[in-house]
């Protein structure tokens, strides 16, 4: 019986991991992991930022070969020369940067690479339409229409492609890299429901997100690496999200927010009628010295169009910006930022950094005048800049001068946040401060926001994560459908209270 018992187990597994070990310019990033990945499970993958999760999952998927160690699909050994060779073995892949081709329509976005053929050796659009049709319907994205361009599309939409590509073949292991870092909460349900599907369906999914309650929700095993070791394998059922966290970080969390003085000084920074004619209109608000003042709101309900109106991406149509009470012209970022109004963008991928350049000359390019100063003095200032932000932000980097492209995803985010910080702006605009940063950075930079407010600084802060907009904010406003529908005090922010405007069906006010 046992024996049996034994055998049911090792054939339940589908995907085996043995003994990784990568290493990166003599530096290991992945030590020794081993863990099995069994049918019809879905197995979370935990660890801070750098810790080495994206890294495995490239192991797995073919991008990079590992120094030593295995990988056996359904007891089969593998070494993946290249996504596609994991890709047509069954092993797809949603990565951290979605990959979809922005220019391609959806339709073929899904079929890259493995387009089916007519008889005659053409491409079979007919097929590939009809297909690309079925599947997103099968993720309930009926209103998903195949001929639209990627680019055109939303995060989650893009997503949906990513999954619906990994699903156009047989897929045993689907594998996704924090897939709702980018994502508001109804797209996040939606996107539970469809990998609760999947599990049902006996796909075996390893799944990689900080955000705690979707792990909970969601994962039948968790498990951690820490700097490249892996510390463990626990069935969900037995450990409790503080035990998590330890053995993540190593060190208990401060899980409370920061607590505000309540002390502000004059509004800085006044926003009368504005609009941009077609996302957000009759916006006005006030947003004073040493304040954070959040913006709740589901995605697409004009908030990041907003920010961006304000620092000048796009000009606004209408109404008035006052900073210390003088009426200003914003027409580009630039005079934003002379303005003294920073902001950091939603997009970190592609509003933020320049990814083939070190860390120190991103952590500098918003504010160094480079032609006001010799190359001798630009590069020790750059690096000062770095070191100071390294420690500051708790950057995980070999040093200052490696390459922003080989960080881990939630140590990017924190080279853009630096950036920003070194033009010491008396506004700051944050859309989504942390989004894909690991737990114990995410305090971190909720205490530094509120030291900096602590100094003065005003901040308007947007995010999609209403726990941390509560917990953060001085006073809440929401917008929906492109206009503030309301304002609420600290006091009275609670989740329902916000989370019921939040959604509340509005009427066009055109
Ligand atoms: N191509 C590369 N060259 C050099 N170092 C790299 C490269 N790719 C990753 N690293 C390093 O490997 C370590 C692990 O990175 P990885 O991307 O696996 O982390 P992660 O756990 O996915 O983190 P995050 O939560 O931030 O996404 C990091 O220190 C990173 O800088
Ligand atoms: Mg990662």
């Amino acid at each position: 019986m046992a024996r049996f018992l034994m055998e049911k187990i090792n054939q339940d597994v589908t995907l085996k991991i043995k003994n990784a070990t990568k290493s990166f310019a003599g530096v290991t990033v992945l030590n020794n992991v081993s863990f099995d990945l069994y049918r019809g499970e879905v197995h979370s993958l935990l660890g801070e930022n750098g810790a080495g999760k994206s890294t495995l999952i490239k192991i797995l998927s073919g991008v990079h070969k590992p120094d030593q160690g295995k990988v056996i699909l359904e007891n089969k050994e593998f070494v993946f020369n290249s996504p596609k060779e994991a890709f047509k073995n069954g092993i797809a892949t949603v990565y951290q940067e979605l990959l979809v081709f922005p220019e391609l329509t959806v339709a073929e976005n899904i079929f890259l690479g493995h387009t089916p053929k007519t008889k005659i050796g053409l491409i079979d659009w007919k097929k590939i339409k009809a297909d690309s049709r079925k599947i997103l319907d099968s993720l309930d994205s009926h209103d998903l229409d195949v001929n639209a361009r990627v680019g055109s599309l939303s995060v989650a939409n893009r997503q949906r492609v990513e999954i619906a590509k990994a699903l156009s073949q047989k897929t045993k292991v689907l594998i996704m890299d924090e897939p709702t870092a980018a994502l508001a909460d109804t797209d996040v349900k939606k996107l539970i429901t469809v990998v609760k599907r999947l599990r049902e369906q006996g796909v075996s999914i390893l799944y990689v997100s900080h955000k705690m309650p979707e792990i909970f929700e969601l994962s039948d095993k968790v498990s951690v690496l820490r700097d490249g070791n892996h510390v463990g394998t626990f069935n969900i059922k037995d450990v409790s999200e503080d035990l998590l966290v330890s053995k993540m970080v190593g060190r208990p969390v401060d899980k409370l927010y920061p607590i505000s003085k309540g002390k502000f000084g004059k509004p800085i920074l006044e926003v009368n009628n504005f609009t941009d004619g077609l996302r957000f209109k009759q916006v006005s608000f006030k947003l004073k010295r040493g304040e954070i003042l959040g913006i709740a709101g589901v995605v697409g309900s004009g908030r990041s169009e907003l920010a961006q109106s304000i620092f000048g991406i796009n000009p606004s149509k209408g109404g008035s910006i006052k900073i210390d009470e003088k009426e200003v012209s914003i027409k580009k970022p630039k005079d934003a930022r002379n303005l003294g109004i920073a902001y950091i963008p939603e997009d970190r991928g592609t509003q933020g950094l320049v990814k083939e350049m070190k860390i120190s000359h991103n952590v500098s390019m918003a504010n160094l005048d480079r032609e006001a100063n010799g190359i001798l003095i630009i590069f020790k200032k750059e690096m000062q800049n770095a070191i100071n932000a390294i420690n500051k932000l708790g950057i995980r980097a070999r040093n200052a001068l490696q390459l922003v492209r080989q960080l881990s995803g939630g140590n990017q985010q924190k080279v853009v946040v630096a950036k920003w910080l070194q033009t010491e702006p008396r506004i700051l605009i944050m859309d989504e401060p942390t989004r894909g940063i690991d737990v114990g950075a995410k305090s971190e930079i909720h205490q530094l926001m509120r030291n900096l407010a602590d100094e003065g600084l005003a901040i308007l802060m947007i995010s999609s994560e209403l726990p941390e907009v509560l917990g953060m904010s001085d006073r809440v406003l929401v917008m929906n459908n492109g206009t503030i529908t309301k304002e609420f005090s600290k006091e009275h922010a609670t989740p329902e209270n916000v989370g019921a405007i939040m959604t509340q069906k509005v009427k066009e006010t055109a």
